[in-house]
């Protein structure tokens, strides 16, 4: 099985970024954890990190031809982003969205996903862990 695991805007400043509310551990630590643990699954994870919309939409279009599942933390545009959300209603394949901090016991905006709806699942409040149970949950569901 092969996973897309796409980071949105400030992701890749994880570690300096905010440790009190997104934790100490960086990006390239969260994808060196997911790619031993697909490995040891016999799956294969690929890493992006995009500042831009466009980049984390045309992301999701070229996953169509390699991946059977996608974890993304969409970032600040989990509140905003329609074409976001339109762009993994369109690709149709299993995503899951992962935060590090629970949204829901922040400021009021952080509280709607727009792209929530339209994902298997959401994990949040649990720091980079919750990157590797999505990644178990999307190998459990190609198990059956
Ligand atoms: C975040 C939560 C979002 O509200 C915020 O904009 C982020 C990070 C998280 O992982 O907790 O950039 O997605």
């Amino acid at each position: 099985m092969n996973i897309l695991v796409m980071h949105g805007p400030n992701l890749n400043l994880l570690g300096t970024r905010e440790p009190g509310v997104y934790g100490a551990v960086t990006m390239d630590e969260i994808n060196a954890a997911l790619t031993a643990y697909a490995a040891e699954h016999g799956a294969e994870v690929r890493c992006l990190q995009s500042n831009h919309e466009g980049g984390l939409i045309d992301a999701l279009h070229e996953a169509r031809g390699w991946a059977q599942g996608v974890i993304i933390n969409p970032g600040g545009y989990t509140h905003t982003s329609v074409a976001l959300r339109d762009a993994i209603s369109a690709v149709a394949l299993p995503v899951i969205e992962v935060h590090l901090s629970n949204v829901h016991a922040r400021e009021p905006f952080r509280h709607t996903s727009l792209i929530a709806p339209v994902c298997v699942g959401q994990i949040c409040g649990l720091g980079w862990i919750g990157y590797r149970l999505a990644l178990e949950a999307l190998l459990a569901r190609d198990e059956g």
